[in-house]
């Protein structure tokens, strides 16, 4: 899968994605990922993206002009790299909320361009020139879109084949499910006065499997019960 994000600062997401598994997986060839300078589009000699919105308020509003023509050479490079066309998402504080739906269903396709708003917004007509969606990571407003980007590219990419090292590792962690992941422990045996709960000691694989279930589903119940409620409905529904 290849990622391409539209940003005011590609050395800050190029960075953040050369690191740790994500960084591992791009050397080795599994994913790509590639950052664009929306503000080398732009028409002006100061470079500006920004400008005062009409029928007046406070901040700047990012000019379609520069997005516009940034994302469609993006688009062409991607084609012509041979990948499919991308399909595009706009990180705003206004868009459907992020989760593991999206994750499974944004790695399904080929290419994703990620486009990236700064300062108070950005000019809605091309947003609906160019999006295909728009996400939001949280109820809470980000000075810009490149961390939610930056969320989005992760929490997608890991989904990858050859990201994990262990293939079933993500199908075992929180959300894939559709519950809270179990509590999990490492060497030594106590720690601090605490111990590691027998029966993860027992070398019994059933014991412990059901033991993880059952800490799941509690943990679910008692912290997310939104989530909890969402699950059983799932379990419900495939049992009838
Ligand atoms: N830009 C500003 N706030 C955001 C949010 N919560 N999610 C995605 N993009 C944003």
């Amino acid at each position: 899968m290849r990622i391409d994000v539209a940003t005011l600062f590609p050395e800050m997401c190029e960075r953040v994605m050369s690191e740790s598994i994500i960084g591992r997986a791009r050397r080795r060839g599994h994913i790509e990922f590639c950052a664009h300078q929306i503000r080398d589009y732009t028409l002006n000699r100061q470079k500006q993206v920004d400008d005062y919105p009409y029928g007046g308020g406070h901040g700047m509003i990012m000019q379609a002009q520069p997005i516009y023509d940034c994302c469609q050479d993006v688009i062409r490079q991607v084609e012509q790299a041979g990948h499919a066309r991308p399909h595009v998402v706009f990180l705003t504080a206004a868009g459907q909320p992020w989760n593991e739906e999206h994750c499974k269903r944004l790695a399904t396709y080929d290419s994703l361009l990620l486009v990236c708003g700064h300062y108070e917004g950005i000019d809605e007509r091309v947003i609906e020139a160019l999006a295909d969606e728009e996400i939001s990571i949280g109820d809470y407003v980000l000075t810009g879109g490149e961390l939610a980007a930056l969320v989005v590219a992760d929490s997608v990419f890991r989904l990858c084949p050859g990201v994990l090292s262990s293939p079933e590792g993500y199908e075992e962690e929180s959300y894939y499910s559709g519950l809270l992941e179990y509590p999990q422990y490492s060497r030594p045996e106590e720690w601090n006065g605490r111990s590691v709960p027998p029966v993860l000691l027992s070398g019994h694989h059933e014991n412990i499997a059901k033991w993880r279930k059952e800490q799941a589903l509690e943990r679910t119940r008692s912290r997310r019960p939104d989530l909890y409620r969402e699950y059983q409905k799932k379990v419900n529904g495939e049992n009838s």
